[in-house]
């Protein structure tokens, strides 16, 4: 579900026209919804009640302040991949004690500050990292919790890109060599065994990849119990897929209802890492119509927001809903929509069929939450977009439009020039 709808042919963000907030803090503009955020976040809490669990929200996918406190004061984690990340939790107001470390490359400057952070868990990508960490750890005389990233080599059967959990990919322990590892892990003074953590992949429409992940991760769990290791938390990762187009993808209850009879009896509290299906239909990216530009072959809508704005369409040729913030009456186009900036790949989207713009109006790029603004750029030397939350009929400003100062914060001229 989301809050952005149309109210006598005007597109609303929750209670407020999105017009009026365009026009209030300029475009491009990122609108999010607070109480979309809280329903998608509730609806995970909710689903996965009969556990002892932790939704630990995935901050690559959005890490601004304001969603973050959103995610602390209704009790949620964070899955982190980077010390900046780290911060970024600590400073909303997530407890230490609900944040999960992973990444396949954390610098012993990281993992100084996320053991002298006391995260609750580094989630653990190799052997050697496993021996990097305990030495550390060895050094600041403390003990590292560590669960050990497992690779299940299952297709998730989404774009490669974003598939992380089959062999060929650099992510994780290959399942078939994780005992090994935990025995190693098991042998290490200054490490100990909290829990076991997967991951496939992201933008997962269906359930079975996470019931055949889960299925070989609890052999793996049996065979440790046999080997005297238990494992306290289990990390099921994120991955739920969100509806961009005309997918169907299932929600946490259904990922719930096949999830929770597999682990009934094996008394481990649950981690989960979503991040799109949290914060992907709960924003949006506003932006305003520059040109229109009629070719024989080709049509293109010029657009105020770019690449460097919202980044998947190019990357992954990911589909965006793109809609007027007015609904009336307009001839069909086939257009692509493109940005302002200096290269062929910076679209929107590409041989789109839209209702027509006029130059001055404002479109709404829809599904933006998620994997906008966190990897958004200031290629072309474009300021990044302001960020807005809205509750009701309440509207903030959670991230103000960088300036032109912010473009050359920390630039330097050596003095032998
Ligand atoms: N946990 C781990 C270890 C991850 O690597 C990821 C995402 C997540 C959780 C959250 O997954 P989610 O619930 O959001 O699917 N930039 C891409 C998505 C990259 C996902 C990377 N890892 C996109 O825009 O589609």
């Amino acid at each position: 579900m989301h809050l952005f709808s149309y109210r006598k042919g005007e597109l609303y963000a929750e209670d407020v026209p999105v017009k009026k907030l365009a026009m209030l803090y300029g475009t491009p503009l990122y609108i999010y919804s607070y109480t979309t955020l809280l329903t998608h976040f509730r609806a995970y809490r909710d689903a996965f009640d009969d556990l002892p669990h932790i939704v630990c929200f995935a901050l690559k996918a959005n890490t601004n302040a304001a969603l973050l406190r959103l995610i602390a004061k209704n009790g949620g984690g964070a899955d982190v991949v980077s010390g900046g990340e780290i911060f970024r939790a600590l400073r909303a107001g997530i407890p230490t004690k609900k944040i999960v470390y992973a990444g396949v490359g954390k610098t012993e400057e990281e993992i100084r500050y996320a053991l002298k952070s006391r995260v609750l868990m580094f989630n653990v990508e190799s052997g050697n990292e496993l021996i990097e960490i305990d030495r550390i750890a060895g050094v600041m005389k403390v003990k590292a919790p560590i669960a050990l990233r497992v690779n299940p080599d299952i297709d998730p059967g989404t774009h490669p890109y974003i598939a992380t959990g089959l062999r060929k990919h650099k992510f994780g322990i290959p399942i078939e060599e994780a005992l090994e590892c935990y025995e190693l892990a098991h042998s290490l003074a200054n490490t100990t065994i909290v829990g076991i953590h997967k991951h496939i992949g992201s933008q997962i429409t269906k359930v079975s990849p996470f019931v055949d992940a889960l299925h070989k991760v609890l052999l793996l769990m049996d065979a440790l119990h046999d080997r005297g290791i238990e494992v306290p938390y289990l990390d099921i990762g994120g991955g739920l897929g969100i509806t961009y187009k005309d997918e169907e993808p299932p929600i946490p209850r259904d990922l719930a209802k096949s999830l929770i009879p597999m682990l009934k009896g094996s008394n481990v509290t649950l981690i989960l890492e979503p991040g799109r299906s949290i914060a992907g239909n709960a924003g949006i990216l506003v932006s305003r119509v520059l040109y229109l530009k009629q070719r024989a072959e080709k049509s293109f809508v010029i657009i105020d927001a770019g690449m460097n704005d919202l980044m998947r369409p190019s990357l992954y040729g990911a589909y965006h809903h793109i809609q007027p913030l007015e609904k009336k009456k307009r001839k069909m186009i086939f257009a692509d929509v493109v940005g302002p900036i200096c290269e062929s790949g910076d679209f929107l989207a590409k041989d789109r069929e839209l209702p027509a713009p006029k130059p001055g109006e404002y479109l709404a790029v829809m599904s933006a939450g998620a994997y906008g603004f966190s990897m958004s750029s200031r290629y072309n030397s474009r300021p990044r977009p302001a960020e807005v939350m809205v509750k009701g009929n309440e509207h903030s400003l959670i991230h103000g439009r960088e300036t032109y100062n912010d473009l050359i914060r920390g630039e330097h001229i050596p003095d032998f020039m």
